[in-house]
């Protein structure tokens, strides 16, 4: 279900109304915003629409929270720690409202979904003024409105879900690479994960809608559009027109232009040989999956409701493999799950080195009010976590080293986007497999794609030279 184009009218009536408020509150010039998206990609998408709205309201922006005259908060709640961050930034916001009553301070993101934080936050930082959960951000311009026409706290936090905002003003983070949200919410409750009550059911958006983005993205001179989903592999599901995601993928590589296409995340149980076949035919697609397996021990899987288990996900690494040789792999990888003992943690760690991943995403299990796994117990103490995790990342920066000695040789195509961090003459990217690569260049290749031959390897990826 789309949102209908008079809640948007609305909005976009806001919008202007917020202008004018702002135009007379600042007449020597626009009032400036900071503000940092948290958590994952797709909160950074939601990122960037706040700030296009942000932008049609007349603001300009500014990297120094200091400055700011409005101050947006995009926060994450996927782990605890995520969450005592923000917690401590919100605190460090006290004395900017002191020293600036005008400020507005605003906090929205999948911390505010959960009842106990807002309540939390309204509790013991008054001084916020804003409170907005995940499925209402596009509301910002009416809230806003009502806060400059004096109303001293407004919030809008609905557990509704199941619509989708097309046609939001959006203001970029980048202008090379883009994030491009095809489904929203998950339905996987995987029993560690607040994903799916912060984020709503899965609901994915019309094909047409996604073609036009790519289309107008490639012709804005993007070179790398990340498809995102917290499960791409089910997207599709519940829309009207028959279409999966690998026939997504073929609609999108047939797209004219000179870019590459990335997506994430595949979910192992969803994610079939079609969707293998498709990136192994395709011309945009990388080759690249990152395909979060999270454990390697299948007793330690069904408690986390993965619904696949090491058998079948081997299964599908292989064929992968044997398709697509110059394929990369990734994954996330979650260490000391209630329950889990030091056995099902070796089976892990003998899975990482089966697969050979090229780089990982690891965490240690974060208990989530609200999930299952937070009922389970937990008798292992986090210092023995710990533990595991650094005997982890050892065997994995091993298996890194070596993949990335595999490429020494080679040739890789690589789009240059930073630059490189081994100073002035130097500069970086990310070849089409993930691989991080820096090689001697000037400032000027940023945003291009360069052929790169490999020279020498990193456990954090390769270093090269530019091939004639
Ligand atoms: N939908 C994606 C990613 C979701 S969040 C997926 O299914 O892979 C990104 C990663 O955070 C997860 O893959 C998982 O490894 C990790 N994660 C989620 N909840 C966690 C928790 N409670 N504790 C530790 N790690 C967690
Ligand atoms: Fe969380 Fe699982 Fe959904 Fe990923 S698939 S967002 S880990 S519940
Ligand atoms: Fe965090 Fe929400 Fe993403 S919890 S990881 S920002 S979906």
């Amino acid at each position: 279900m789309e949102q209908t184009k008079e809640d948007l009218s609305q909005q976009r009536a806001a919008m202007a109304v917020v202008r004018k408020m702002l135009e007379a509150r600042y007449p020597d010039g626009k009032p400036l915003a900071y503000t940092h998206s948290y958590g994952c990609q797709q909160n950074v998408s939601d990122g960037e629409k706040i700030r296009g709205m942000l932008a049609e309201m007349g603001y300009d922006f500014t990297s120094q929270v200091e400055q700011a005259d409005c101050i947006i908060l995009n926060t994450c709640a996927v782990r605890e720690n995520a969450e005592f961050r923000i917690y401590g930034n919100v605190g460090n916001l006290k004395k900017l409202k002191k020293a600036n009553p005008n400020l507005i301070i605003g906090l929205c993101g999948c911390m505010m979904q959960q009842a106990h934080v807002a309540k939390k936050i309204r509790e013991s930082y008054p001084y916020v003024d804003l409170i907005f959960g995940t499925h209402v951000f596009h509301l910002l311009p009416t809230m806003l409105q009502k806060r400059l026409q004096g109303q001293k706290h407004v919030e809008e936090i609905t557990p509704q879900d199941g619509c989708i905002i097309e046609d939001l003003p959006i203001r970029r983070d980048g202008t090379i690479k883009a994030w491009l949200p095809v489904m929203y919410g998950c339905d996987n409750f995987c029993t560690y994960c607040i994903v799916p009550y912060v984020r709503g059911r899965e609901r994915s958006r019309r094909p047409e809608k996604i073609l036009e983005e790519v289309r107008s993205l490639a012709s804005a001179g993007y070179k790398e559009i990340m498809l995102l989903g917290q499960n791409v592999n089910s997207y599709g599901k519940g829309l009207e027109e028959p279409i999966d995601f690998p026939e997504l993928l073929r609609r999108v590589d047939a797209v004219e232009g000179d870019f590459r296409v990335r997506f994430m995340t595949s979910h192992p149980k969803d994610c079939t040989r079609d969707m293998i076949d498709t990136i192994a035919r395709s011309k945009k697609l990388c080759h690249h999956i990152h395909l979060p397996v999270q454990s390697g021990s299948d007793r330690i899987l069904r408690q986390m409701n993965r619904h696949y288990d090491t058998a079948a996900y081997l299964e599908l690494i292989r064929y992968a493999k044997e398709q697509i040789p110059d394929l990369t792999l990734s994954s996330d990888i979650i260490v000391g799950f209630p329950g889990e003992t030091y056995e099902d943690f070796c089976q892990t760690v003998q899975l990482i080195r089966q697969v050979e991943y090229d780089f990982l995403f690891t965490f240690i299990y974060s208990k989530r009010v609200g999930t299952k796994a937070a009922e389970m117990d937990d008798p292992v103490p986090a210092a023995e976590k710990s533990k595991w995790l650094r005997e982890l990342l050892a065997v994995q920066s091993e298996i890194a080293q070596k993949r990335c000695e595999s490429m020494v040789g080679s040739l890789q195509r690589v789009l240059v986007d930073s630059p490189g961090k081994k100073g002035p003459g130097w500069v970086g990217g990310k070849s089409d497999g993930n691989i991080a690569v820096e090689f001697p260049g000037d400032p000027s290749l940023e945003g291009q794609f360069v052929q790169v031959r490999v020279t020498q390897a990193h456990n954090w990826g390769v270093m090269g030279e530019i091939a004639e």
